[in-house]
């Protein structure tokens, strides 16, 4: 569920007309509730309830600074995988024993920034990050809680580009090596084992593979245990999935998804942290755009739009759907009409969607992109020098610009000319 519905004819985000938005900001642009964040984190942190648990945000989905504030003051943690999202949860008030460290080349810069900060625990993902986290922080007279992220070879049956659970991925150490690998991490002087880690994919739709996995935990932990390792706490990743496409799939609930951790890993004891990013802000964003023209083509109609690849790449990158709503609800029994929708950078793979039939829009009307929260604003880059687009967050009734668009002249101003070309 989410907070973008029609109201009197004109699409709402909470309170506020998105026309309002457009006529004030300009297309195209990211919209954020406050309410949808919010209600999605409490509904995973209810869903844990009667475990020890933290629900940490991957911040990777959407780290816009008001963003993580607002999830921060409900409680979140967060999971960040590069010293910029370390930096950002540091300022947007999430204290270091909320953060965990996710990520498979993290340096030493990285480590040291976390290790003087403070961290709640690295997943390490490797023997030889193991070693240099060792030495680092030795050198800064700490000792750093760690978890290794397992690979688990299971099959998360998603797309290929975003599954990171099987043993051909780049991602944690064979489980079956485990044992041997903690060993090694209980001999470093830096370090101190406090959990194992496991993530196994992106838009999971199912909970069987997350089952799966969790069943390998579940009896790593029992192994791990008895070889004299303090295993305290899980880190179980993100994955869980948003349904995408409205009239298609429905993906579990976060509550089936806790009652499902409760039966494969309750018993454990453990503290049980999460790393939920798409299910929390996916469907809380949308991406508004303007209608530029509408092109007859040789056996098609073209929707070319204001915004384009760079500002939502996941069409682009993963074959992703993207409802493509108008902003103004069309006239009950009105026609729908069938577009390739397109934007304007000079690339054939700027299509947001093809033979799409949708709401008859035409030259100048608005049309909204749900679930465009997750993996959409943070994506995005400055290709063709179209700068990039802002970000806002309602609140109620109330919205404020988080992000600005750059003028062509502050876009221009970042980039530096050497003496010899003066
Ligand atoms: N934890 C780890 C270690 C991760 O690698 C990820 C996502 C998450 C948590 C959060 O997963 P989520 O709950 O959001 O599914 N750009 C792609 C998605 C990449 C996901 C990368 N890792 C997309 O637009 O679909």
């Amino acid at each position: 569920m989410d907070h973008f519905l029609y109201r009197d004819g004109m699409l709402h985000a909470e309170d506020v007309p998105i026309s309002e938005i457009a006529a004030q900001v300009g297309t195209p642009f990211y919209v954020y509730s406050t309410a949808t964040l919010t209600r999605h984190f409490h509904l995973f942190d209810e869903a844990l309830a009667g475990l020890p648990h933290l629900v940490c945000f991957a911040m990777k989905s959407l780290s816009n600074q008001a963003v993580l504030k607002t999830l921060a003051q409900a409680g979140a943690g967060m999971d960040v995988v590069s010293g910029g999202e370390y930096a950002r949860a540091k300022a947007a008030g999430v204290p270091g024993d909320r953060i965990v460290f996710s990520g498979v080349g993290k340096t030493e810069p990285e480590m040291e920034q976390a290790l003087t900060g403070g961290i709640r625990q690295f997943n390490v993902e490797s023997e030889a990050e193991m070693a240099l986290l060792s030495q680092v922080a030795m050198r800064l007279g700490k000792t750093a809680p760690i978890t290794v992220r397992v690979n688990p070879d299971v099959d998360a049956k998603t797309h290929a580009k975003i599954a990171t659970g099987k043993s051909e991925n780049k991602f944690g150490i064979p489980i079956d090596r485990a044992r041997d690998v903690y060993a090694h991490a209980a001999a470093l002087p830096g370090i101190k084992v406090v959990g194992i880690d496991v993530h196994i994919g992106s838009q999971l739709t199912e909970l069987a593979p997350f089952a799966a996995a969790y069943e390998k935990v579940a009896a790593l932990t029992e192994a791990l245990r008895a070889d004299g390792h303090t295993i305290d706490r899980l880190d179980l990743g993100g994955g869980l999935g948003i349904p995408y496409e409205r009239s298609n799939i429905a993906p579990p609930l976060p509550t089936e998804y806790g009652a499902m951790i409760k039966e494969t890993l309750g018993h454990l004891g453990c503290e049980i942290e999460i790393e939920p990013g798409r299910l929390i802000s996916g469907n809380a964003g949308l991406m508004v755009a303007s209608v530029v023209y509408v092109k007859d083509g040789a056996d098609r109609q073209f929707l070319i739009l204001d915004a384009a690849m760079n500002d939502l790449i996941r069409p682009a990158m993963y074959d992703a759907w993207h409802d493509i709503v108008p902003v103004v609800e069309p006239a009950p029994g009105s026609e729908p009409a069938t577009f390739d929708v397109v934007g304007p950078v000079c690339e054939s793979g700027d299509t947001f969607a093809k033979g799409r039939t949708m709401a008859a829009v035409a030259r100048g009307d608005l049309v909204a992109f749900r679930s465009a929260g997750a993996y959409g604003a943070v994506m995005s880059s400055e290709y063709n020098s179209r700068p990039l687009i802002p970000e806002v967050l309602v609140n109620g009734d109330q919205f404020a610009v988080i992000r600005p668009r750059p003028t062509f002249d502050e876009m221009i101003a970042r980039d530096t000319i050497p003496s010899w070309l003066d």
